[in-house]
This record gives structure tokens, sequence and C-alpha cells, in this order.
């Protein structure tokens, strides 16, 4: 019987639950501020560039948290890590339901980043260490489709408690962050170790003890002895020094570009921004723009269900070029309904979110799940570690550096006389009243064309650093990359 089918089936089924909630945290608390921006926008009073400041914040911790969380999850081991994030969560979520003032929020997010960061790198190693390799590509998957689903909740928890009348109502949506961050630190409390991580501080009675739970009898001691021998081999610890030599810089380029074009298409202005997006547009109060941001949602986590399917029929060469090519197409069409926003009248709003959702479903079958695919793919084992956390550190670096500059490139690209008027309630504080004031929140379109022509750059790029890795085998990557092949000659 094969080795690895012989793991205990239950075991796994409660790994992938556990895995399950650390996905979900991680989505929940990405896009759990999209909903609660309008309000806190309004309750402090303030600017676009403070909202920008404010969200980017968790992304600066999440950089941190995953710049990090390699050498402690070495150090404290893996089931310790993943608490202390659970820890950090619940904390960061009180903290940010709590703020009294924009610095303190600020603050928050920038904690609860931290544990976003470490969750991000943390939980798939954990998984990956401790399921059977033949799921592994399975779970890997079932991590973003979780992320996706996590994004949704939130969106359905913030509409819950958005009452367009109440400012503080973006409270009780940071609040709600509490509850699976208790989910996973309890769930996390009953779980073991990795025997793997056990086995690499010479813990092997330990090792054994949870083995034995997951592993048929007759395989734990053939089971210790290939994780003895792997840790041998792979004994002299790989430096960061290494993926930077000439022969692996391909793999590295190609990591740090899939995240590049991942994220500068700006997918998270859409996840992050979305309510505030169909606001300007012309859907009336924050309540209806959460629910426009809620159909976003529903359409990534489909797609993203779509995306399992097709990934290894299609291969990643195809699925790129087809869902890039419909990003920039629906990117450019986003622009057009902005441009032309006021002779539009009505239908412009509904043209908007139509985009948006074409947009989002591209996304979701191709440059979501492809980035992290390929990162977790295109490294030699030695460096397989290290190379996938730069890959995911350029993930949140990009990602914090396209939220922090969204309303900048609007207004940078914002013709005179072009920028979209709404009139929101907001505070006099001369009056001590709510007044209705016009807002000028300049024009998308030159934002959603800027991207455009980046996704235009993805597709050239592409097509000379994207490899097909579908049915090759990871040896035969490495092989490639020592041989100096180019990236579009990979077979299998
Ligand atoms: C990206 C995130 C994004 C999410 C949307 C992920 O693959 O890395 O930045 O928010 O997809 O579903």
């Amino acid at each position: 019987m094969d080795k690895e089918s012989t793991y205990n089936k239950n075991l796994v089924i409660i790994i992938a639950a556990v895995a399950a909630t650390g996905g979900l945290l991680f989505g929940f608390d990405t896009g759990v501020i999209s909903g609660a921006i309008p309000f806190f926008q309004r309750d402090f009073q303030l600017s676009n560039s403070m909202v920008e400041n404010i969200t980017t914040a968790g992304l600066i911790g999440a950089v941190i948290g995953a710049m990090f969380t390699g050498r402690l999850s070495d150090i404290f081991g893996r089931k310790k890590t993943i608490l202390g994030a659970a820890i950090i969560f619940v904390i960061g979520a009180g903290w940010s339901g709590w703020a009294p003032n924009p610095h303190s929020l600020i603050i928050a997010r920038l904690f609860i980043g931290l544990a976003i960061g470490i969750s991000s790198f943390s939980v798939p190693l954990y998984i990956a260490e401790i399921s059977p390799t033949n799921l592994r590509g399975r779970l890997v998957s079932l991590f973003q489709l979780l992320i996706t689903i996590g994004i949704l909740v939130s969106y359905l928890s913030d509409l819950a408690f958005a009452h367009n009348s109440d400012l503080a109502s973006w409270r009780p949506m940071f609040y709600m962050g509490i509850v699976p961050g208790l989910i996973l630190l309890v769930g996390m409390l009953f779980l073991p170790e990795t025997p793997r991580w056990l086995m690499s501080k010479g813990r092997e009675d330990e090792s054994r003890r949870i083995l034995k739970k997951i592993e048929e009898p007759g395989e734990i001691e053939a089971s210790l002895q290939r994780m003895k021998d792997e840790i041998e081999k792979y004994k002299e610890r790989a430096t960061f020094r290494e993926v930077f030599k000439p022969w692996l810089r391909t793999a590295l380029m190609i990591a740090v570009g899939i995240m590049f074009f991942q994220q500068f298409v700006g997918i998270n202005t859409v996840i992050y921004y979305s309510p505030k997006i169909f606001m300007i547009v012309g859907f009336e109060g924050a309540r209806a723009a959460i629910w426009g941001a809620v159909s976003v949602g529903v359409v990534n986590v489909a797609f993203t269900v779509l995306s399992l399917f097709m990934i290894d029929k299609l291969g990643r060469r195809k699925l790129y070029f087809i869902g890039l090519s419909g990003i920039v197409f629906s990117l450019f069409a986003l622009g057009l309904v902005f441009a032309f926003h006021s002779s539009l009248g009505t239908e412009g709003k509904w043209l908007a979110i139509i985009f948006v959702w074409i947009y989002i479903a591209f996304f979701a079958i191709s440059l979501g799940p492809l980035g992290w695919l390929f990162i977790s793919e295109i490294f030699p084992m030695r460096v397989r570690g290290i190379g996938s956390s730069i890959g995911s550190l350029s993930n949140w670096l990009f990602n914090g550096v396209v939220a922090f500059t969204f309303f900048k490139i609007v207004k940078l690209f914002t013709a005179s006389g072009s920028g979209i008027i709404t009139h929101e309630k907001l505070y006099d504080a001369a009056t001590h009243t709510f007044t209705m004031q016009a807002v000028n929140n300049g024009n998308p379109a030159g934002a959603f064309w800027f991207y455009a022509v980046i996704g235009v750059l993805g597709l050239v790029w592409g097509y000379f650093y994207l490899p097909e890795t579908k049915g090759v085998p990871l040896e035969k990557i490495e092989e490639h990359w020592r041989q100096g092949g180019k990236p579009r000659d990979l077979k299998g």
C-alpha cells in the first residue's frame, strides 16, 4: 500500500479544518477594512490619504510578519508560531474595534497585519509538513480558496453591522474578527506539533508519538527514517545568499515577477476600496456600496473554485494569458465607464459593477491562485522555504505600494473638471452638526487604464518568463534551471 495513503484520515480532516480557519482569518482581516472604511472615514473625519495610511499599516505589518516567521517557526516550532499569530489576531481585532483615534487604529492594523503575515506563511507550512504528499497541492489550493471565502465572510459581516446613520458601525465590524481568532487559537491547542520539526530538534520520541496518531503502525519507523535522512541531507542551513546564485536567478525573477503583476493589476484596490468605488459611481449610502462588495466576494469565491478544476487541465500558461487578457479588457472598459460616467446616467453604475465582476472572475481563475502556486513550485527543495518566503514578502510589499498609492494615482490621472462629486453627510466642527457636503473624489478612469497598461506589460513578461509547470516533476524544474534553460522551454 502507498505509504502516503496510510495516514489517519480523520486527523487530515481536522488539519484541513484548521487550515481553513487560518485561511479564513487571513481573508477576513484582509476584507473587513473595506466595509469599515466609509464609516471610520466619516467618524474620524479622515482624508483619503489617511485612509490609505490605515489600510497600508496592515500591509506593512504583514511584510514584517512574513519576514520573521521563517526564523520564528524554526526556533519555536510551527504550532507555537500559529498559536502566537492567533493571539495577535484576537488582540488586534479587539484593539481595532476599540481604537479611540486614527493613530491608535493605525497601530492596531499594523499589529493585526503581523498576524496576517505570520499566518500566510506558517499555516501552509504546517499543512505541508503534516499532511500526506499526495494531498499537499490540493491543501495549498484550499488555503487560497479559504482566503477568498474569508474575504466574502468579512463583507457579509460588514453588511450585518452597517447602518447608514450610525457612524460607529465600523467598530463591531472589527470586533467580529475576534471570533475566528479564538477558533484558531482553541483548535490549534488540540493539534500536534509537526513530527518533522520535532525531529529536526532531535526530539525523536515525541516525533514518534505524534506519528503514531497519524500513520499506520507498520509505517512509523520507515517514516521516521525518511525524515531523518531528509534532515541529514539538508542539514546545512540554506542561506539567503543561495537563492541569489546565478542559476536560480530565473526562478527568483518568476517569483517576484508573478507577484508584481498579481498586485499591480490593482486587485486589492477592488478588494479594499470596492464599497468606496461603488459609492463614487452612484450607489447611494454605505450599505448599498457594501452590497456591491458582497457580490464581488461571491464572484471571487465561485471562480476560485472553478480554477481548482482548470489549473491542472488547461495548464498554467494558458490560464495566465486568458486571465490576464480578461483583466486588461475589463480594466480598460471600467476606465471608459468612469470617463463617460456623467453621460451614462444610472446605467453607468450597473456597467461599473458588471465590469468589476468580469475583472474579479478573470483574476480568480488566473493570477490569484497562480501567484501562490508558482512560488511553491519553481524553487529546488533546498531553498524552497526561503524562495517562497521571498515570493510572499514581495506579494505583501507590492500590495502595500498599490494600496498606498491608489487614491494618489486617481488624483494624478484626474483631468481637471472630470472629478466625480458625491454628496456625503459630513461632520461640521464649526456648527457641531452633520450637513450634506459635496466631496470631490477625483476620477478613477486614468488609474484603471494605468493598471491596464501594466497588465499589457504582464502579457509580454509572461510570454518570456512564465514556464509551464503542469505535470512537470519538481526535480526536472531544478534540472532545467541548472542547465541554464529558458522558462519557455520547460516541458514535462
Ligand atoms: C492575493 C491577494 C488578494 C486575493 C483576492 C490573492 O491571491 O494575493 O492580494 O486579495 O487573492 O482573492
